[in-house]
């Protein structure tokens, strides 16, 4: 049976409501849609662990940046419902813009640091923009447990921030990342590529595998390993390096020897397709 879609936040607080009342637990979801098999592991986890299972779609205007790709973006709400069905999912959140941002709307949420570096230097106000619908998306479906993906690691990071700092009730658990049989991570961007730079795009996954080699065979200088996975993706035709960084796996700050969890993370372009990939390294 296809999941009921509501697009409201009262028909969405009533529906929550009235399994909470039957004593359900609740998991949730986050997603911009265009569903894929990352999406439904995390779907899956919460089955698993929670008695009612919330999904919403909500392709956030506020987290792209004027010349990103919000217009094109896909939305697929046809086939994401058969993928929540297929998976168990009790019901789809599906808002509008005007929806979640009425016009008189003045508040933002921001976790200043967390959000300046990596992906929120190369795009500024993303992170923003993330932790403010999240943050009203957790306030509307009130989770008892929100799960997340690691192929967003720097969001994941952001997200727990966040419900640490604002003493949110709710878990915020991190899923592993989700790839294709050669390494791709899965990403709804992925189909934005054609089949040259779909075939290049594994060189994000080759330069991370790479990074972990270096370690395994002793290397702990943070720069040196920056540089070897620059080189992978910069030596890949097509590709166009937006950063290679290794960073405190939990605190993103700069680390010169890994003398500690760190997270290799890498953004790059295919043609005009912005995809990002990340491994934990361990000394
Ligand atoms: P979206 O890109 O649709 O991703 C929704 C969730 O799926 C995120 O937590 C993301 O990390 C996770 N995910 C994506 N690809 C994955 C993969 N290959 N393996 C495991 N998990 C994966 O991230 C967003 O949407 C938005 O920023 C959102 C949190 C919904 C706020 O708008």
């Amino acid at each position: 049976m296809l999941p009921p879609v509501v697009t409201t936040i009262p028909e969405t607080q009533s529906a929550v409501a009235a399994a909470r009342a039957a004593r359900q637990s609740i998991g949730f979801v986050p997603t911009m849609g265009a569903l894929h098999a990352g999406h439904a592991a995390l779907i899956r986890a919460s089955r698993a662990e929670c008695d009612y299972t919330v999904v919403s779609i909500f392709v956030n205007p506020m987290q792209f940046g004027p010349s990103e790709d919000y217009a094109k973006y896909p939305r697929t709400l046809e086939a994401d419902r058969e993928l929540c069905a297929a998976v168990g999912t009790d019901l789809i959140f599906a808002p509008t813009p005007g929806e979640m941002y009425p016009p008189e709307s003045r508040t933002f949420v921001e976790v200043t640091g967390l959000q300046d570096v990596l992906c929120g230097a190369s795009r500024p106000g993303h992170f923003r923009g993330v932790a403010t619908v999240v943050l009203k998306l957790f306030n509307i479906v009130l989770p008892d447990v929100a799960y997340f993906g690691q192929k967003d690691a720097q969001q994941g990071l952001i997200i727990r921030r966040m419900a640490l700092d604002l003493n949110l009730p709710l878990k915020v658990r991190i899923h592993p990342t989700v790839r294709e049989p050669d390494g791709l991570a899965m990403s709804s961007r992925n189909r934005y590529l054609d089949p040259t730079q779909r075939h290049n795009a594994t060189a994000l996954y080759r330069a991370l595998r790479k990074a972990e080699g270096l370690v395994a065979a002793g290397q702990r200088s943070m720069s040196e390993i920056e540089r070897t996975m620059a080189d992978v993706i910069t030596a890949t035709p097509g590709a166009r390096l937006d950063y290679a960084r290794v960073l405190d796996a939990e605190t993103l700050d700069t680390i010169s020897t890994l003398d500690r969890p760190a997270l290799a993370a890498l953004a790059a372009f295919f043609g005009t397709t912005r995809l990002i990939d990340n491994t934990i390294l361990t000394p």
